[in-house]
């Protein structure tokens, strides 16, 4: 089925210069770009957006790492995008990444792993409500 995920680039790879080359990958992967925007998060933002982290022992680290510099975040629309997103990101540690992924390529390690995705379809509609209004979303 056609379904849309919520993508974040993260401050790594805007702080490399890397949103262009991390978009094409994913249109090359046949997902669409139906709503996108640079945004600076607050350590507050980050922590609200990854409140299913709060018990975790890097959650001060990843919500300060978030709000670091700017990020982009956009939704992804395309056959099984939630899958297919994931598979073009690889594996959350780069040093597990598959060749051709997005943090093989451009990961610097575990925290700083350039790309975040929805990891189900039911929270990738709460991840894109958190971010986007239905009029932004344009298929
Ligand atoms: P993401 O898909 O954005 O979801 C949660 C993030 O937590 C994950 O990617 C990693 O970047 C980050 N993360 C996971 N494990 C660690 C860790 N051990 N140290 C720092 N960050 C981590």
């Amino acid at each position: 089925a056609v379904e849309r995920t919520l993508s974040i680039i993260k401050p790594d790879a805007t702080a490399r210069n890397l949103t262009g080359a991390i978009n094409k990958m994913f249109e090359d992967a046949g997902l669409r770009i139906v709503a996108q925007k640079r945004i600076q998060l607050t350590p507050a933002q980050a922590g609200q957006f990854y409140a299913v982290h709060a018990e975790r022992p890097f959650y001060g680290e990843l919500c300060d790492f978030m709000a670091s510099a700017p990020v982009v975040v956009q939704v992804l629309e395309g056959e099984s995008a939630v899958a297919r997103n994931r598979e073009v990101m690889g594996a959350t540690n780069p040093a597990e990444a598959a060749e051709g992924t997005v943090r093989k390529a451009f990961a610097l390690s575990i925290g700083e792993n350039s790309v975040h995705g929805s990891d189900s379809a039911e929270n990738a509609a709460i991840e894109i409500a958190f971010f986007f209004s239905g009029l932004e979303l344009v298929g």
